[in-house]
């Protein structure tokens, strides 16, 4: 499973990608927001940062103001893949844009029936939403599992973005499903690298370590 970082800041994308573990960041208005800065400027700066798919999103309700609002984000790089709402007026979109070659994220799926009209309209990405699922006492694991029995039984080459993930389990338990994908908030990728029981280790091969150099 590809890990996409789930962030529009900087910082947290350069240290994940320093670590080797990113190929692609997804960014949302609130994500984008949450930052204070010029939309393009922060998207070009990503673009700088990872060589990958880079999802941004666009606001327009309508389908031919998505489709400009993409058609410009798609200037920005090469690597820009825009992410659409999944509405009636968002496929719409993503089928224009699909065959004009511009790559769309389907994003706020929460359903497998939305995941299979988006990838029926051309979407490279489709991205349901675990947390906001759990959020509302449904499963959202249960949905990555759906989506992917459903694409893997058609042979769809939509690739799955396990999104709003909010814990490590939310990733190890959407990789077990096969899905390709997961985008993870930096809070979340730091803790998926952590256990207690590296700590301890760590701490006991240092103290070994000194006790012997001390005894020689
Ligand atoms: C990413 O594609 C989504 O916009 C993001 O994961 C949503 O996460 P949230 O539900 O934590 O806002």
């Amino acid at each position: 499973m590809k890990l996409f970082i789930d962030t529009a800041n900087v910082d947290e994308i350069r240290i994940a990608n320093d670590m080797g573990v990113i190929c692609g960041v997804t960014t949302n208005p609130s994500l984008i927001a949450k930052e204070g800065r010029v939309f393009e400027e922060v998207v070009r700066e990503i673009t700088h940062i990872v060589d990958g798919p880079i999802s941004a999103e666009v606001i327009s309700l309508d389908s031919e103001g998505m489709i400009r609002e993409a058609v410009e984000l798609s200037k920005i790089h090469k690597n820009i893949v825009v992410k659409v709402p999944m509405t009636d007026e968002g496929l719409k979109a993503v089928k224009v844009l699909s065959n004009e070659g511009i790559k769309t994220n389907v994003t706020l799926v929460f359903s497998a029936g939305q995941a299979l009209l988006a990838a029926k309209a051309g979407a490279a990405y489709v991205s349901p939403f675990v947390g906001r699922l759990d959020d509302i006492n449904n499963d959202g694991i249960k949905l990555i599992e759906e989506i992917t029995n459903i694409f893997m039984n058609y042979d769809i080459d939509t690739e799955i973005i396990a999104a709003s993930i909010r814990h490590p389990m939310h990733v190890t338990e959407a990789a077990k499903y096969g899905c390709h994908i997961a985008t993870v908030p930096f809070k979340v990728l730091m803790q998926l690298t952590k256990h207690p029981l590296t700590d301890k280790g760590i701490e006991q091969f240092l103290k070994d370590w000194e006790n012997s150099v001390n005894n020689r």
